[in-house]
């Protein structure tokens, strides 16, 4: 019986995974059309910056029920206007579907909001770790000078909705008011 070697590593410092079966993604922005409040900026800065970027480990298909997927995302520092730089967010479209993230490096906010459009966040930090329950969407700021870096953990048949926030978009907004991050009506 042979004992052999992972096919995926973590770098616990970095947060970042190594191996042939890690997918990788990245979104620029270009591709965050419609994201930011103030549409106007992010159209007339520079198309080809990278905003953030995501690492996916996924060792069964996407969609089978029973497995788990992996995931590390790295969100680069700056604001457009006066919103910081974040990921799209998501509901999971299987919406019975929970999540983990975990900050490994940098400040961010965890925004989340429910299908009530209820909306609260938590502080991100290294070792802060973040259950987010289902029917809940859910989407990061990078609110420091740093990359901000987190893992996550969800289940194989989440599957992502962002189609709902791309439509409604979330209630709330985090924005820089004198200096520090601001949840604000949007
Ligand atoms: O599974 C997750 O929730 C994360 O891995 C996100 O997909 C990642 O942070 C990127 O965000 P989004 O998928 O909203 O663009
Ligand atoms: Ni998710």
């Amino acid at each position: 019986m042979a004992i052999v070697q992972p096919s995926v590593f973590l770098k616990l410092q970095s947060g970042k995974l190594t191996g042939d079966q890690v997918l990788k993604s990245q979104k620029k922005l270009k591709d965050l059309e419609g994201v930011f409040q103030d549409e106007q900026i992010r159209a007339a800065l520079p198309q080809e910056s990278l905003i953030y970027e995501v690492q996916a480990f996924m060792p069964i298909a996407e969609g089978k029920s029973g497995g788990l997927f992996f995931g590390n995302s790295t969100i680069y520092p700056g604001k457009i206007g006066a919103e910081y730089h974040m990921t799209r967010g998501h509901f999971h479209s299987n919406l019975d579907t929970g999540e983990y993230y975990w900050g490994v490096k940098g400040e961010g906010i965890l925004i989340m909001m429910d299908e009530d459009r209820n909306v609260w966040a938590e502080e991100m930090s290294e070792g802060s770790v973040h259950y987010i329950p289902g029917k809940v969407a859910h989407r990061v700021a990078n609110v420091g000078e740093e990359l901000l870096v987190f893992n996550a953990c969800w289940p194989s048949d989440a599957g992502h909705d962002y189609a709902t926030i791309a439509e409604k978009g979330f209630a709330a907004r985090l924005v820089e008011v004198d200096g520090e991050p601001k949840l604000v009506d949007s």
